[in-house]
């Protein structure tokens, strides 16, 4: 049976872990769904989220998706069970998969409120690495600018400062991008940090994960990716998605509207 992904976000974000799957495997069949009606997810209560959770996991499997991607860390940290209940199939998380990239004693972890108040991501690292420094951030401010394209602006520069302070107090050596939109600022990331400080994108361990489902990986990265196989849905607004998908993606993708509540 050919395997076709369904992955989800609130947004553009999950474009992001996508692009990461595409340029490892370019000829997987995707299914990605947006819930831009209901972005963002991680300013929600834990009820809300595992809800939403639960009627986009639904939705993907009515799809036939054999394997669900959550490119969302907020759901991954507080509804990877419930996922895991409406799938039916495999399902693949960041959370987990990102632990596994960390390699320094010293560590910050950039992410949404929720995921930040579950701890998912300190849990995890501890795990895997114990001894590890971890300092969580919550940026709240982040994601409703990134939906509005606002990738580069001075209000966006010193709420960036602002975040990224305790982390430089605390001497991290590297920051995890624990929202799948964040790799998104990572030339803003760039100008604010020093070069020593590594910046770590989960879905680079998610792509690999892949292997397990796909087979070795077929391209290297850092190539353009086709999306030829892809399906790209959003529960809001196609056109305004489209626009703001087409830096990242690199061609402005075809989008379709679907309601999860018929
Ligand atoms: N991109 C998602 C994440 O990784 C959701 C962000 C949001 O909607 O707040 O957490």
């Amino acid at each position: 049976m050919t395997a076709v992904l369904g992955l989800f976000d609130s947004g553009v974000g999950g474009l992001t872990v996508l692009r990461r799957v595409l340029e490892r495997h370019p000829d997987v069949t995707c299914v990605y769904l947006g819930d831009t009606a209901r972005v963002p997810y991680g300013n929600r209560t834990p009820d809300e989220i595992r809800v939403i959770a639960a009627e986009v996991v639904a939705w993907l499997r009515s799809t036939g998706v054999t394997t669900v991607v959550m490119a969302c860390n907020t759901t991954n940290a507080l509804a990877r069970d419930v996922a895991e209940g409406r799938a039916g199939v495999p399902v693949i998380g960041l959370i987990g998969a990102a632990a596994s990239l960390v390699d320094e004693s010293r560590v910050g972890v950039l992410a949404t409120p929720a995921t930040v108040q579950s701890s998912a991501y300190r849990v995890s690292i501890e795990a895997l690495r114990p001894g590890t420094l971890v300092i969580e951030q919550a940026c709240p401010a982040f994601v409703p600018l990134i939906e509005t394209g606002d990738l580069l602006s001075d209000d966006l520069r010193q709420i960036a400062m602002r975040y990224l302070e305790p982390l430089l107090e605390a001497s991290v050596e590297s920051i995890v991008l624990g929202c799948t939109h964040y790799p998104l600022l990572e030339p803003l990331f760039r100008q604010l940090l020093p070069a020593s400080v590594r910046l770590i994108d989960p879905a680079l361990a998610v792509a690999r994960q892949l292997d397990a489902v796909l087979g070795p990986p077929s391209s290297l990265p850092g190539q353009g990716v086709s999306l030829d196989h892809c399906r790209l849905c959003v529960t809001a607004d196609p056109t305004g998605f489209a626009a703001r998908a087409t830096p990242w993606l690199g061609q402005r993708p075809e989008v379709e509207l679907i309601h999860l509540h018929p």
